[in-house]
């Protein structure tokens, strides 16, 4: 199954594909995880990266594609793939056709006053990745399921949150007709409970 996750930021797409990718057993490919891998190992492309992610905006659609390509030519990517958070661009999705094409849209929608409260909330653990919020984090700095230390990503700041919704809407999603033209559109209603959400993106991939 070769699978892409769609939906504006804090919809919930990175929480999703982590028991997704398991249940259908391909790798769950994060192009922001990627980035943010890049920006703290110092590499090059994690330089260029970082002034776009700080400031809301999106890295050129160039140094994806080319990550995103050699990813996908890893062996792991054999029996297919969840891409979370690519294509973002009409030009990052003729590309993907290109590359490998997808069989199925999930685009997880939840209206934007939602997402604000959903990802200034937000805090991640350092070690083990586990994404929370921090409503329900018993100590708002230790990670529930390793006990490492979570943390506020740079780009969850009230001010970028605002440029990277505008963004999504100005960008990505022209997506949502784009696969739809292609019949390839799941459309799932994203702000319900974590469960109802995960039951209904696999119904909806059967
Ligand atoms: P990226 O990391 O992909 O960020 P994003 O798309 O903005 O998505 P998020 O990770 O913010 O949200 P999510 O939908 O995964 O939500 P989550 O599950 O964490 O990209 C970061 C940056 O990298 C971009 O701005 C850009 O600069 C660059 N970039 C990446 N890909 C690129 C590309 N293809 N092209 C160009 N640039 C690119 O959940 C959010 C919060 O909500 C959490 O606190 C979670 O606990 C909570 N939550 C989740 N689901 C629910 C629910 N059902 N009910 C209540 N709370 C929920």
């Amino acid at each position: 199954m070769k699978l892409i996750f769609l939906g504006p930021p804090g919809a919930g797409k990175g929480t999703q594909a982590a028991g997704v990718s398991a249940n259908l057993r391909v790798p769950h490919i994060s192009t922001g995880d990627m980035f943010r891998n890049a920006v703290n190992n110092k590499t090059p492309t994690g330089v260029e990266a970082k002034r776009y992610m700080d400031a809301g905006q999106l890295v050129p659609d160039s140094v994806v594609i080319a990550m995103v390509k050699e990813r996908l030519s890893e062996p792991d990517c054999a029996n297919g793939y969840l891409l979370d958070g690519f294509p973002r661009t009409v030009e990052q999705a003729e590309a993907l056709e290109g590359i490998s094409a997808p069989d199925a849209v999930i685009d997880i929608e939840v209206p934007d006053e939602r997402l604000f409260d959903r990802l200034t909330g937000r805090r991640v653990c350092k070690a083990c990745r586990g994404t929370y919020h921090i409503s329900k984090l018993a100590n708002e700095t230790v990670c529930p399921v390793c006990g490492n230390e979570v943390y506020q990503r740079d780009d969850d700041k009230p001010e970028t949150i605002t440029k990277r919704l505008q963004v999504y809407h100005e960008a990505t999603a022209p997506l949502i007709g784009y696969y739809e033209a292609k019949g390839k559109l799941n459309r799932i209603d994203g702000d319900r409970n974590l469960e109802d959400v995960f039951k209904a993106i696999l119904a909806s991939l059967e």
